[in-house]
C-alpha cells in the first residue's frame, strides 16, 4: 500500500507561503514559488519522511534529518524557508489550487513527526482525519471511538445503527455530506459539503428519563460554551438552538435509542455552519466571520467541554449546570412568542427551569412553563 502526498506547503518566515505541490518541477526564488513532482509516500514511510526526501531528491540539497528537527528549516542564500506542514488530498491527477476549497487536510509539521504509516488499507483522508483528530482531543470517553465519513444520510442515522449494534458511550460519528440531514419537528437539515461541521455522539446517561431528557440543553451549553471561548459571541436559545447574531448557527437534534427495556441510549446530532450556508436558509442561517475554523479541532474542544459538563449533569442534573445556563440564555428577560400547540403564547423568557422547562411570564403576571415548542419570535 502507499499513499500519495498530493500537495505539501512550505511557509517561509515571514509567514508567505511558498507553494509545494504535484506538477512540473520549477524553484524561482524569485516569485517565492516552489513545486516538486510526484509525491509518492513509499511503504514504511510517514508523510514527513516522503516530504523531506522529495525536498532532498528534487533539490539536492540538504535539509535537517527528522531525529533533530522538528520543523523541517533550511537557510537559502536569498532566504530560509520552513516547512510548517503538509497539505495532503486523495491521491489525483489534478493538482490542488491554492485558496480553493479542496478536500484535503493540513497536517502541521509538529504533527508530522509523531504519525507512524497507516496500519490498516484506510482512505487516506479517513486516517489523516483520524490521526490529526487524536492529536487534539482531549477527553476520556467523548470522541475515542469515531467514524470519519465522507457521506452519508444522517450522522444520526449511522450512530443509531452502531448503538443498537452495542456501541459504547462517546461514540462518534463526523461526515462531511449528509443527504438527509434532519432537524427537530420533521424539518430538513441543510448544509453545503465541507462547510458545516456535522457530527453525533452518544450518551448512555443514567438519570431518569424525564431529566435524561435535558441533555439537549447541556449540548447546546458545551457549544455556547466552546464558541465563546474563542471570542464568537454566542448564545443558547432554548431548546436547541445556538444563535450568532440572532440567526441560527448550530442546531441540535437528540434522539433515543431504545429497546423493551426504554432508553439505551441517546444520540446527540450537532449541526454548525462553519463556512457558506446554503442560499435557501441564508435569511435565517449564519456560520462565524472567522476564517480558519480547523473544524476537528473545535470538534475536540466542544467534546472537552461536554465531558465537563455531562459528568457534573449525571450527578446533580441541570441544577448543577445553574450557572451555564443563566450566563448562556440569549433570550433571559426578552419579549418572545413561543409555539406550542395552534397557539402561540407570548410572554417575558424568564429563564430555564430545572427540569429544562422555559418559564414565560403572560401579560397577567401568570408564569408559565412551557416543556416543548419553539421561540418563533423574539425582540
Ligand atoms: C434542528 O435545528 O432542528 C436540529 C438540527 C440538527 C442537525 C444535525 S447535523 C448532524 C446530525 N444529523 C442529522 O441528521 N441531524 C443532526
Amino acid at each position: 500500500m502507499h499513499l500519495n502526498v498530493a500537495a505539501a506547503l512550505i511557509v517561509n518566515d515571514l509567514g508567505e507561503v511558498l507553494c509545494v505541490k504535484r506538477g512540473a518541477s520549477k524553484f524561482a526564488s524569485t516569485s517565492f514559488r516552489w513545486e516538486f513532482p510526484g509525491g509518492k509516500i513509499n511503504v514504511g514511510e510517514t508523510p514527513a519522511q516522503a516530504v523531506v526526501r522529495e525536498i532532498q531528491e528534487e533539490l539536492s540539497m540538504k535539509v535537517r534529518t527528522l531525529a533533530d528537527a522538528p520543523i523541517i528549516h533550511h537557510t537559502y542564500d536569498e532566504f530560509s524557508i520552513t516547512l510548517h506542514g503538509i497539505l495532503c488530498t486523495p491521491i489525483t491527477d489534478k493538482p490542488p489550487v491554492l485558496n480553493e476549497h479542496i478536500d484535503a487536510c493540513w497536517l502541521p509539521a509538529d504533527k508530522l513527526w509523531s504519525l507512524e504509516f497507516a496500519a490498516a488499507d484506510m482512505p487516506l483522508l479517513t486516517w489523516l482525519r483520524e490521526r490529526t483528530f487524536g492529536s487534539h482531543l482531549r477527553t476520556q470517553i467523548f470522541g475515542r471511538a469515531v467514524t470519519f465519513l465522507d457521506d452519508c444520510t444522517s450522522t444520526n442515522d449511522i450512530l443509531l445503527a452502531q448503538a443498537e449494534a452495542g456501541a459504547k458511550e462517546g461514540t462518534l460519528v463526523v461526515s462531511e455530506k449528509q443527504s438527509a440531514g434532519r432537524g427537530r419537528l420533521g424539518r430538513h437539515w441543510l448544509s453545503e459539503p465541507g462547510q458545516a461541521l456535522l457530527f453525533s455522539f452518544l450518551v448512555r446517561p443514567t438519570l431518569p428519563p424525564d431529566e435524561a431528557a435535558t441533555i439537549t440543553l447541556v449540548a447546546g451549553l458545551a457549544v455556547t460554551l466552546t464558541l465563546r471561548e474563542m471570542q464568537i459571541s454566542v448564545g443558547l436559545k432554548w431548546p436547541n438552538d445556538v444563535l450568532l447574531k440572532e440567526k441560527k448557527l448550530c442546531g441540535i437534534l437528540c434522539e433515543a435509542q431504545s429497546s423493551i427495556h426504554g432508553i439505551e441510549g441517546i444520540i446527540i446530532g450537532i449541526g454548525i455552519n462553519i463556512g457558506v450556508v446554503p442560499e435557501a436558509i441564508a435569511y435565517r442561517a449564519i456560520a462565524p466571520k472567522e476564517k480558519n475554523i480547523d473544524r476537528l479541532e473545535l470538534l475536540a474542544r466542544i467534546l472537552k467541554t461536554f465531558e465537563a459538563l455531562y459528568g457534573r449533569w449525571s450527578k446533580g442534573g441541570l441544577k448543577a449546570l445553574r450557572s451555564e445556563l443563566d450566563a448562556c440564555d440569549a433570550k433571559r428577560d426578552k419579549l418572545i412568542t413561543v409555539k406550542m400547540s395552534e397557539i402561540p403564547t407570548t410572554g417575558i423568557a424568564r429563564g430555564i427551569r430545572d427540569d429544562g422547562a422555559l418559564l414565560v411570564e403572560l401579560s397577567s403576571g401568570e408564569q408559565i412553563a412551557l416543556h416543548c415548542g419553539e421561540i418563533l419570535q423574539w425582540e
